[in-house]
């Protein structure tokens, strides 16, 4: 599953093949640094062609990256189910027993981590968080009518339904600086980035509209659980209800925003082409593994290898 390169990458897309090792860490740092260029709003009179040919090279080596990334879940992809009523229950499935769920790691988060642990955690998911808002913004282009007003009121709510105060990506910059978190290409795991790096992918290009929806639905899916214990360690170590309100708001509105996704959009998607069910559940599987991946190597980090494989 090897996408050709439409012109010459030089070396950007070095490491696109890797998913360890020197590699995958130089690749995964690249696209991050790729990316916060090439999503920033600009002049047409400012942009270089040097700017033009990075975002080239950028659009290319994430789609060969994930070419890499479908071939590893393979296996995991191959029975996704194109009638409506059985997709919706694999996909509902993905909450108890896709990659990374019930991860050990958050009940520890919860009750034994310290503050500067939960800094480090969060450190690093505040570097793998490609902001949601904006990739439902870019995902929802063209979508058909029944799945894009589902969107849209998602999009409200994380635009804190037009209140400054309530807006998510806000709610969580609260947080970083009340910690102190600020994530630096020196302090963050590869594998954060990668997160990052494949939600952006799926998000920027059309082909991947359908994975994205998916990926983005998971989140919802998933998420609650992990909030609620984050944000009992954070209240657990002393730190106020308004500075961890990303949290408590994502353990209690993703439960709605979920069931609500997979009603007003995968289902009518679904029913529209079984094609995307293929589609709307690798991208949700590839979500998973890049979380996966990221527990794995916070355990690692944060207990030593020898709990490294407790859930494994
Ligand atoms: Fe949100
Ligand atoms: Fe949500």
């Amino acid at each position: 599953m090897k996408v050709k390169p439409a012109h010459n990458l030089g070396g950007f897309a070095e490491g696109a093949e890797s998913l360890d090792g020197p590699a995958f860490a130089d690749f995964q740092l690249r696209l991050a640094a790729a990316n916060h260029q090439r999503l920033k709003p600009g002049l047409p009179d400012e942009a270089s062609m040097a700017e033009r040919d990075a975002e080239l090279e950028a659009s290319e080596a994430e789609l060969r990256y994930l070419a890499t990334v479908r071939s590893e879940i393979a296996p995991l992809v191959r029975d996704i189910p194109g009638d409506v009523d059985e997709f919706i229950a694999w996909f509902e499935g993905l909450q108890t027993s896709g990659p990374g769920q019930g991860d050990p790691l958050f009940p520890w988060l919860a009750t034994e981590a310290t503050l500067g642990e939960l800094r480090w955690f969060l450190t690093q998911e505040v570097a793998g968080e490609a902001g949601f808002d904006d990739l439902l913004a870019m995902t929802q282009v063209k979508m058909p009518k029944q799945a894009k007003l589902e969107m849209a009121r998602n999009f409200w709510d994380e635009m804190g339904r037009g209140h400054p105060g309530g807006m998510h990506g806000p709610m969580l910059e609260r947080l970083s600086s009340h910690l102190g978190v600020d994530p630096l290409p020196g302090t963050v795991v590869p594998e954060s980035l990668a997160l990052a790096n494949a939600m952006v992918a799926m998000a920027m290009h059309r082909s991947y509209a359908f994975h994205s929806i998916g990926a983005l639905g998971v989140i919802e899916m998933t998420a609650p659980g992990r909030a609620a214990l984050v944000n009992e360690g954070l209240k657990r170590l002393g730190v106020p209800a308004r500075k961890r309100q990303y949290f408590a708001v994502h353990a209690v509105l993703d439960i709605k925003h979920s069931e609500s996704w997979n009603r007003e959009g995968l289902r009518p998607l679904v029913a529209e082409d079984p094609r995307r069910a293929q589609a709307i559940g690798e991208g949700a599987i590839i979500r998973l593994w890049h979380g996966q991946r990221c527990f794995a190597r916070y355990r690692k980090e944060l207990f030593g290898a020898a709990v490294q494989d407790a859930a494994a």
